[in-house]
């Protein structure tokens, strides 16, 4: 078929990484990407759920789509590794998904002990691996055919803030200010760098609160009056990953049913 314009909306052939890729927006990331027929390297702490993952990908689409490795990305040692692995299973790295992020209290009324190891630990896996991380990566995502993309999972706590939740709230805030401050560095490298802000969305990080309290804050909170689902937030950051999106650099785009919006 003759067509009246040029850019490419397909990721096929894509080398992707994308950490935290065992449960919630990971895995529905990591399958969405290899249903568009790019392939996928899964990294996440969980090693037995990762497995798994890339295994059902593998079931679909063949043996040479998902490759997977277990991970702490909050680790300097393991970050190298995985980045290695990476770049060596898949041949080189186009795309860097950082996902995984944690969620633990912090408050000011916490003891001193606890407070400080939920800080650290939040700090390190929601935005300083996202950094460490898209270093690595650079050379790889550089040369890529059709420019390499970082996509860096934020939250709506980028943009407002939940109690009790000083560490996250500051790690996602950081992770916007990377964001712009990586794609304005990285532009002239041929690397776009974007965020994606998800709401509330039906993942592990979320099972806990249980099906009546996130149906009430659903319909007090959200004009769609339910949580997203996460492949609702893993269509968005694969739409900043086509060649199409090329000219997007530095965006931040909330994906949370209108939550963000809503002054009611
Ligand atoms: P999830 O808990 O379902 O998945 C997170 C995955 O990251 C897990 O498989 C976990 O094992 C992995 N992980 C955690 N720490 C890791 C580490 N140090 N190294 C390697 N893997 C690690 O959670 P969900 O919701 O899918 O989270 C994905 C991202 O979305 C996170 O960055 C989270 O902060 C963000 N987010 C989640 C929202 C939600 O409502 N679920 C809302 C806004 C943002």
């Amino acid at each position: 078929m003759t067509r009246l314009t040029r850019l490419s909306r397909s990721v096929a052939g894509a080398r992707v990484l994308v950490t935290g890729a065992a449960s919630g927006m990971g895995r529905a990331t990591a399958q969405l990407f290899a249903d568009e027929g790019a392939r996928v390297f899964l990294a996440d702490r969980n090693e037995v759920s990762v497995r798994s993952v890339a295994g059902e990908i593998a079931a679909v689409h063949g043996p040479q789509t998902a490759g997977w490795n277990g991970a702490d990305v909050g680790s300097d040692a393991e970050r190298r590794i995985l980045v290695a692995a990476a770049a060596e299973w898949l041949g080189s790295i186009d795309i860097l998904i950082n996902n995984a992020g944690i969620s633990r209290p912090s408050t000011v009324d916490m003891d001193d002990e606890s407070f400080t190891l939920n800080w650290d630990e939040t700090l390190a896996v929601n935005v300083s691996a996202h950094v460490h991380l898209a270093r690595l990566c650079l050379p790889l995502l550089s040369v890529a055919p059709h420019g390499g993309r970082i996509v860096n999972i934020a939250s709506t706590e980028a943009i407002v803030a939940t109690r009790g939740l000083s560490a996250y709230t500051a790690a996602k805030h950081a992770v916007v200010g990377l964001t712009k401050s990586l794609a304005v560095e990285l532009g002239r490298r041929n690397v776009t760098v974007n965020a994606v802000c998800p709401g509330p969305i039906l993942t592990g990080m979320t099972e806990a609160i249980g099906d009546d309290a996130r149906q009430k804050y659903a319909r007090r909170k959200v004009p769609l009056a339910r949580y997203g689902d996460p492949e609702e937030v893993a269509h968005m950051t694969l739409n900043l990953c086509l060649p199409a999106s090329s000219f997007v650099n530095g965006a931040t785009v909330v994906v949370d049913g209108g939550m963000s919006v809503s002054h009611t």
